[in-house]
């Protein structure tokens, strides 16, 4: 059967990477998960010391890109896909607060952006993928086959996001967390490139009263469908 793209963008913590990577394993597709990209350079960018205060050094993170280096690999035990930076595994650390803060102003850089979108296309030149992010049926992958748009009120993210971060052992309140959601929304719609935004051709998808179970029948039937008519 025809290799196709699948493009998963919207809003943070709407349930993108659940139903993104339930449709890789059940379809046999490779799933990439771009916004681990952001988050390693910008575990990458604290540790080297580009940030003092919450403000950025953006000459030392331009200079330093081209010795960043991000990895996906399988977990055979976990049975998930971990986030390599400079061949060290970084899955737990590009997922707390600290880089949650950040994100958003790195992934706001125009030579970050340039940088890992070339990147993701290689990734996805010989089709086969589902790849969630923020600008992948608008930039990174405009004529792919599936675009979904996923959202969410603020409110049931932040409860989704605060229930994921205490099953990992942090600790947050939920007007923090709701707040960063907030935030993030607004910096990542505003920015001037690859703005959150839905494409023209993407499927909306409100997940706010859905289970897990129903997204992922829900997004296995779109591919179905779109496979059945190619
Ligand atoms: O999906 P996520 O929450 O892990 O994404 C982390 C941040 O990276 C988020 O604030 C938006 C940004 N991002 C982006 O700008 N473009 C993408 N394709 C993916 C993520």
């Amino acid at each position: 059967m025809k290799k196709i793209i699948i493009a998963i963008d919207g809003h943070s913590s709407a349930g993108k990477s659940t139903m993104a990577k339930d449709l890789a394993k059940e379809i046999g597709y490779t799933y990439i998960d771009t916004g681990a990209m952001y988050r390693a350079v910008t575990l990458y960018a604290i540790r080297h010391g580009c940030f003092s205060e919450e403000r950025m050094d953006e000459e030392k993170l331009r200079a330093a890109l081209p010795d960043i280096r991000i990895s996906f690999r399988r977990n055979e035990a976990a049975d998930s896909f971990e986030t390599y930076l400079n061949g060290t595994n970084v899955e737990k650390e590009i997922r707390g607060m600290d880089v949650a803060k950040l994100v958003s102003l790195v992934a706001a850089l125009s030579f970050v952006r340039r940088d890992l979108v070339s990147k993701q296309q290689e990734m996805g030149k010989d089709r086969g993928i589902v790849m969630d992010g923020r600008d992948i049926g608008t930039m990174v992958f405009p004529d792919a086959e599936l675009k979904i748009f996923v959202t969410a009120s603020p409110e049931i993210r932040a409860l989704r996001r605060l229930d994921e971060l205490k099953a990992r052992g942090e600790k947050a309140s939920f007007e923090d967390v709701l707040d960063n959601v907030k935030n993030r929304d607004h910096i990542d719609s505003t920015r001037e490139e690859g703005p959150l935004r839905q494409a023209e051709d993407a499927l909306r998808l409100d997940t706010s009263d859905m289970t897990v179970a129903e997204q992922k029948d829900w997004l296995l039937g779109q591919y179905n469908k779109i496979t059945g008519s190619l």
